[in-house]
């Protein structure tokens, strides 16, 4: 027994690490390289192996990518250690892989409509002003709407960002561009979720040849970009509207007003002077306040993760909406939307 115990402690250590490198030498790791289906991993192995360090690294690199752990239970190993190293029953692993399932189609029907990345303001062929915004937030955004079986637009400013698949993606420069792309798309969509650094100044004049560099001091004049949450927001009708406020300072305070001010459902806020949380990194942490006062701040987490906890808070706010008495048009919505 203790010998069985051993072999599977290695073996899915093993396999954790190969997934985790994206190792393809045998049948399941090439099959989950290659295929693009939610892929659960339920390991068991002894509970020092698997709170190790080296383990632990290899597991969450994977959850980064969206891969989903099944953890292992307490109990007593083939090996006679106790701990956490069991594998979880079967009917705990049943239900985790049907709500995986289930979710895949829980935004079948919807239409999401989300904003990415930077808005560039030109001050002439060369040179614009813009942000650090990289666009990794929004794009995670949009990519677990359709991971949910949403149909997704995404309206980016420049990022390096490939597309996420599935995803009509549209891309634009300047704010008034984005605004433009923005208003096409708003009738048609039942959630806008605008988590674009739009740019709020632009260069009041263009210049159509490049400004040659003098030793003289230059004064930019910028008039203000249009606010395009504050355009689309009052013309929201039954559409679900979330914003995003990257924040320094009294973070939470700003965000509400925002909220309030924007007439939002919904507010994602971080504080982008914390470590490890806001431009550029993978990681956030948000805070989501919504209409009815409730906060719910979130752990540090992959924006992938972050991006499915904020879908979590959408799918929630759609039932209620759906379910809520006086909504003038619920027929847009799928059957599965139609009752909380
Ligand atoms: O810039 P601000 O902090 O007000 O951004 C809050 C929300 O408003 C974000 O969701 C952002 O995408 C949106 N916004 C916008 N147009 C602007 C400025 C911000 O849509 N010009």
């Amino acid at each position: 027994a203790c010998l069985v115990g051993s072999e599977m402690c290695i073996r899915d250590r093993h396999t954790i690490a190969r997934l985790a490198l994206g190792l393809a030498d045998d049948m399941l790791t090439t099959l989950a390289l290659a295929t693009r289906a939610p892929i659960l991993v339920a390991p068991a192995m002894n509970p020092a192996m698997w709170t190790h360090p080296a383990t632990q690294a290899h597991v969450q690199m994977l959850q980064a990518r969206g891969v989903e752990f099944i953890d292992p239970t307490y109990g007593v190993m083939a090996c006679g250690d106790e701990g956490w190293g069991k594998i979880a029953d079967t009917p705990t692993m049943i239900e985790v892989v049907e709500r995986r399932l289930k979710r895949t189609q829980e935004l079948a029907g919807i239409h999401v409509l989300v904003t990415a990345g930077p808005t560039y303001e030109p001050i002439d062929p060369v040179r614009f002003i813009g942000n650090r915004s990289s666009g990794k937030m929004g794009y995670a955004v949009a990519q677990a709407a359709a991971e949910r079986g949403a149909e997704v637009t995404l309206i980016s400013g420049p990022t390096a960002l490939d597309p996420p698949a599935g995803v009509k993606c549209i891309r634009v420069q300047t704010a008034e561009q984005m605004l433009q792309a923005v208003q096409e798309h708003f009738e048609a969509c039942d959630v806008f979720i605008s988590v674009a650094a739009v740019a709020d100044y632009r260069p009041e004049r263009v210049y159509p040849l490049k400004r040659k560099r003098s030793q003289r001091a230059w004064t930019l004049r910028l008039v203000p970009n249009p606010d395009i949450l504050g355009t689309v927001a009052p013309r929201k009708g039954h559409r679900l509207v979330v914003g995003f406020a990257a924040e320094t300072g009294k973070a939470i305070e700003y965000a509400r007003e925002k909220l309030q001010r924007k007439g939002l459902d919904l507010i994602a806020v971080n504080d982008v002077l914390e470590p490890q949380s806001g431009f550029e990194v993978d990681t956030t942490r948000l805070t989501l306040l919504y209409a009815d006062g409730r906060v719910e701040p979130l752990p540090l987490l992959p924006k992938r993760i972050a991006a499915h906890r904020l879908m979590d808070a959408v799918v929630e706010r759609l039932h209620i909406l759906a379910g809520k008495s006086g909504v003038p048009d619920r027929s847009h919505l799928p059957d599965s939307l139609k009752s909380p």
